[in-house]
């Protein structure tokens, strides 16, 4: 347990190691508790976005906090072409997805062929290309996580989440899938929830994770699973 968060890696060596470093002192203070929508430093705008546990499908691109940050992305790269990636994280942390019609608005936002930007949105399977529940978890199946349990700890998410690989639960909350190797392999079984890593997961911890994500539904923001 950490903070009374079950199994949470709080993503920084800090106190546990032998430095005895804030959190501040490791992430920066724009980044310590909730990250600031605007990006805060430009030199940090672009870097990967959180998910938030609540999404907003059809807000629109970019406008009050969100824009500030997209200006300070394009002052980071040459030309427009080359902040496409960034560009799409920032427009799947405000809608949850990307969808066609994001890729489309991505495209005239960028000024580059519709094609393009879709081939490039469609390659990587981190930009979710349907809509996924508040809890984006991924477990990792690949061999340390798998030699430590994996596959139950899977089958878990998939029974108490009340869903089927790949699929989002009826209350809107789980989407479970697998994922390849989260380099977390000393500390299997790992799973990613939305932006934070669980590690040391079994079966059994199964339940108590799930309630503990679903009290923060509501929350605006990352909540701690963000
Ligand atoms: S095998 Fe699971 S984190 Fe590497």
């Amino acid at each position: 347990m950490t903070d009374g968060v079950p199994f949470k890696n709080p993503g920084w060596a800090g106190n546990t190691g032998e430095y005895e470093l804030t959190e501040a002192q490791v992430r920066g203070h724009d980044y310590v508790g909730t990250r600031p929508r605007d990006g805060g430093h430009p030199a940090g705008a672009g870097s990967y976005p959180y998910m938030l546990v609540e999404r907003h499908p059809d807000a629109p691109l970019f406008e009050g906090p969100y824009l500030e940050r997209f200006n300070k992305i394009k002052t980071r790269y040459p030309d427009l072409r080359a902040t496409l990636l960034p560009t799409l994280n920032l427009a799947q942390e405000v809608r949850g997805h990307v969808s066609p019609q994001t890729m489309d608005e991505v495209a005239s936002l960028l000024e580059l062929p519709p094609a393009y930007v879709r081939g490039v949105a469609t390659f990587y399977t981190m930009y979710n290309k349907q809509p996924i529940g508040r809890f984006l978890v991924q477990v990792c199946t690949n061999i340390s996580c798998n030699l430590c349990g994996a596959e139950e700890v899977l089958k878990a998410f998939l029974v108490y989440a009340d869903t089927e690989l790949g699929e989002t639960s009826q209350d809107g909350n789980f989407t479970v899938i697998e994922a390849e190797c989260l380099a977390a392999c000393g500390f299997a079984t790992c799973v990613q929830i939305n932006s934070a890593y669980y590690e040391n997961l079994t079966a059994k911890g199964v339940p108590e994770l799930l309630e503990h994500l679903k009290s923060q539904v509501g929350a605006d923001g990352e909540g701690e699973g963000g």
